[in-house]
């Protein structure tokens, strides 16, 4: 009898306690957001779910059909309301988010911001690509492949987030270097809208007989310059340097239509986004910063690097990606 209910004491503790761990867990919520949907979030997502994964803590990660500042602005209230206890975000407009921002800040909801910045908030720290100096180095590979000459096309799915503007501005800077490359106006913005990406780059093609090349700056911009390139017949004669690495990157890269992208670290954006506002919670802001890298001006940038990915390497870029467990369905 006595044995029975030492059992039985024992079975309510082991419910009493995984009951009361479950509603811990309940209690943490940490948000996610990004720019929009499409294959270089859901890796951000990833990062970030694997991470709440491992931390045992719920990972909200939302993505805008398209490049949305209001609704950006409206989910991270949203997320203060229902109490979350910190944030990773994206802005689609670095001052749009200031006020949000920082209102989260105010009342102890730490935030970063991954992929894309917003300096002048409270933010913690960025996590992601220098972006100045990932377009400078696509500005670098485009005059390579132009030969130090040609007519270029910049297109984006953004003239508001950071990340554009500072791709677009390392761009520029090095091909400054080559005054026989012209970038031509406008540029093309689809506010990352796939079908009429590739509706800008064939309407620009058609303005410009003698284009030699296309920059993307987003995701969607090589794929779609791509498409336009093809059924304008101009495949070797228009030149494409992209921005992200998705399955459609590799086979266009592949096939020469794609001459060179600029690969983002983006599931280590969405990992450690979720890692350190963790380690905030768990250890407090002052032991966390200690720990992050600090740059001349004082501000925590974490930088997840860039790789160059061409024709050339693509061999050697596919086993990295399995290294880093990246799902891809291309294969050689
Ligand atoms: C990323 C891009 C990506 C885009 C798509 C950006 O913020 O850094 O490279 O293509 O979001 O939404």
């Amino acid at each position: 009898m006595c044995k029975i209910l030492k059992v039985l004491l024992f079975i309510m503790a082991v419910v009493i306690f995984a009951f009361s761990s479950g509603c811990k867990t309940e209690e943490i919520h940490y948000g996610v957001l990004g720019k929009s949907i499409g294959p270089y979030w859901e890796v951000v997502k990833k990062g970030a779910e694997d991470a709440g994964k491992e931390l045992n803590v719920k990972v909200m990660v939302f993505l805008p059909q398209k490049e949305d500042i209001p609704k950006q602005v409206e989910t991270v209230e949203t997320w203060i309301s229902m109490g979350f206890k910190g944030m990773a975000i994206a802005p689609s407009d670095p001052e749009a988010l200031v006020s949000p921002i920082n209102s989260a800040m105010e009342r102890n909801i730490p935030i970063l911001t991954i992929d894309t910045d917003s300096p002048n908030s409270n933010r913690i720290c960025y996590i992601g690509t220098d972006n100045y100096t990932a377009g400078k180095i696509a500005g670098e590979k485009m005059a390579e492949i132009l030969r130090g000459q040609g007519k270029v096309a910049i297109a984006t799915g953004s003239l508001t987030a950071m990340n554009s503007i500072e791709r677009m501005k390392g761009f520029r800077d090095a091909i400054k270097e080559y005054p026989e490359i012209e970038i031509i106006k406008p540029i093309l913005c689809d506010n990352e809208e796939t079908s009429k990406a590739v509706e800008l780059a064939e309407i620009a093609i058609l303005n410009n007989p003698d284009l030699d090349a296309f920059f993307g700056v987003y995701v969607f911009n090589g794929p779609s310059a791509a498409k336009a390139v093809e059924s304008a017949g101009k495949e070797g004669e228009i030149h494409i340097v992209s921005f992200d690495v998705t399955d459609e990157h590799l086979k266009l890269i592949n096939e020469g239509l794609i001459d060179a992208t600029i690969a983002q670290k983006q599931y280590m954006m969405g990992y450690e986004g979720v890692k350190i506002i963790h380690k905030i919670n768990k250890n407090g802001l002052e032991s966390t910063l200690d720990s992050l890298p600090k740059n001349e001006d004082g501000d925590y940038i974490i930088d997840t690097g860039v790789e160059v990915v061409t024709k050339e390497n693509l061999e050697e870029y596919l086993e990295l990606m399995d290294k880093w467990g990246v799902e891809h369905t291309f294969q050689l």
